[in-house]
């Protein structure tokens, strides 16, 4: 599996410092919630949000990922649960999250449509939903990403998945990303954060 071997290796792939639009942004999750994070992949994300208080839950395809992430934790002496699990599979449940983290989570389409609506089932009322990926023109970047623009998200496209949540923040935008070897240069990023009424 890709993300094992990547995983595999020393040190950490995006580093152990959360992704800048989360770590600008965590203040709009209800504080003290339990937040549920996609494709969590080591943890950084999951560890910053534990740190703040919030109780986390990590879920990603890759257990070797997701022992880093409890190592990372326990090193910075917060706990995170985390479910081994395709998101094709995985049942996000029904308004049973305060909050849901969406940070590099790149799948097919088919997919990323079905996981968008289950999110918007998922959250409780008031409950937020935060999100950065990158969109198609990240392909004329090449500094990060999936190889291929089906795998990309749009704001048209992830506005009308979302249906039935309130967006207080989505925009495309070009910025830096610098998050280990994987992801580092000028990235075309779509960023959202969307509250259920
Ligand atoms: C670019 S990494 C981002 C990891 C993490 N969100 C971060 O920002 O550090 C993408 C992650 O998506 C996970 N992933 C991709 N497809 C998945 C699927 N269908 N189900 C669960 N996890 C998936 C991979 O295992 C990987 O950890």
């Amino acid at each position: 599996m890709m993300w094992d071997q990547r995983y595999g290796e020393p040190g950490f792939a995006y580093g152990t410092e959360p992704n800048d639009f989360l770590r600008a942004s965590a203040q709009r999750l209800p504080a003290g919630g339990e937040i549920l994070s996609l494709a969590e992949g080591e943890g950084r994300n999951a560890v910053f949000l534990a740190r703040l208080g919030f109780r986390v839950t990590g879920v990603d395809s890759s257990a070797v990922g997701l022992d880093k992430a409890r190592a990372l934790a326990e090193q910075h002496g917060v706990h995170v649960d985390t479910a081994v699990a395709d998101l094709a599979e995985y049942d996000l449940g029904v308004a049973r999250w305060d909050g849901i983290v969406s940070i590099w989570c790149h799948t097919p389409r088919p997919l990323r449509e079905r996981l968008h609506r289950g999110v918007v089932a998922a959250l409780r009322p008031g409950g937020v939903f935060l999100l950065e990926a990158y969109t198609p023109d990240q392909l004329q970047h090449r500094t990060g990403g999936p190889p291929v623009a089906e795998m990309m998200m749009t704001l048209d496209a992830v506005r009308a998945e979302l249906a039935g949540l309130e967006l207080i923040e989505a925009r495309e935008t070009v910025r830096e990303v610098h998050e280990g070897k994987y992801h580092d240069g000028t990235s075309a990023v779509l960023q959202v954060i969307a509250q259920k009424p």
